[in-house]
């Protein structure tokens, strides 16, 4: 095995088939960190995409907002979700692609589930901004693309070694891979240049207390872990839940309340990018 070990900085250098970031994806961060462009310039980029448009309306119109109103026009829309929603939003959709092509559906659909908690959990407790813990959510996982693209095969061994043996993922992933998709992810982050707390928060989402921003970590720990239905009743080391500073008093109506919206979302999101 040792042969098969990664640099994992060479790894992500190497990753020639995922693009530095999606392209509407960047665009739209860049309308956000600009003061001087608005909700206008969002809609421009929005509108350019016929898929992203249609579903953002179904999504606003969906039950998991519970706008009274009816909302045709995108522009109403946006003016409703605000800048930050919209932009996750397009976030979703341009990372679904690359998730469902490169990664698989599950991954997909983890990585929302993930979100949504995590969102739920930012406003109970405010500890980081709601649409910020979203982002985080999304992105926690990334890092597993890079090794399921590198070798699907024994990906998706490692990943069933550590369900059966009920080993942390990124202890097998090492064993297999000599990197794991915490270290990964983080890079892909960095990458990206996304902000530090984002890159902090998916190295350290198996093991929040070694990260320098522990509570938002916990945060994406607890949201994972919240998610993950074979996980029966969902169990949280009680020192990183003291690192957040917070005690989960009833996991399983939190997790049911996380996937029944999560469900709505992707049902929404669903059909072809
Ligand atoms: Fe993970
Ligand atoms: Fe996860």
């Amino acid at each position: 095995m040792e042969n098969d070990k990664i640099n994992p900085q060479q790894l992500v250098d190497e990753f020639k088939d995922i693009p530095p970031m999606p392209n509407v994806m960047v665009r739209a961060l860049e309308v956000i960190k600009n003061p001087q462009t608005g909700i206008k310039e969002l809609a421009n980029i929005m509108s350019v995409d016929q898929s992203i448009l249609t579903k953002t309306l179904s999504l606003v119109n969906s039950a998991y907002y519970g706008f009274h109103q009816q909302i045709t026009s995108l522009n109403k829309a946006l003016v409703i979700l605000g800048m930050m929603k919209a932009k996750n939003i397009i976030m979703s959709l341009a990372l679904k692609q690359m998730m469902t092509t490169q990664g698989s559906r599950e991954l997909w659909e983890h990585s929302a589930k993930c979100a949504i908690a995590a969102e739920m959990l930012a406003q109970e407790y405010k500890v980081i901004n709601p649409d910020d813990a979203f982002v985080i959510g999304f992105l926690h996982d990334v890092g597993k693309i890079l090794l399921n693209t590198k070798n699907p095969i024994k990906y998706s061994k490692a990943r069933y070694l550590a369900q059966q043996n009920q080993v942390d993922l990124c202890e097998v992933e090492d064993s297999f891979f000599g990197t794991n998709h915490c270290v990964l992810g983080a890079l892909v982050s960095k990458k990206w240049q996304l902000p530090v707390i984002l890159t902090n928060c998916i190295r350290c989402h198996h093991n929040p207390v070694q990260s320098s921003l522990p509570s938002a970590c916990a945060l994406v720990y607890v949201a994972d872990r919240l998610v993950q239905t074979r996980i029966p009743t969902p169990f949280f080391e009680q020192s990183i839940l003291d690192k957040l500073d917070i005690q989960i008093n009833d996991p399983m109506a939190l997790r049911e309340n996380a996937l029944s919206k999560a469900s709505i979302f992707l049902k929404e999101m669903s059909g072809t990018v």
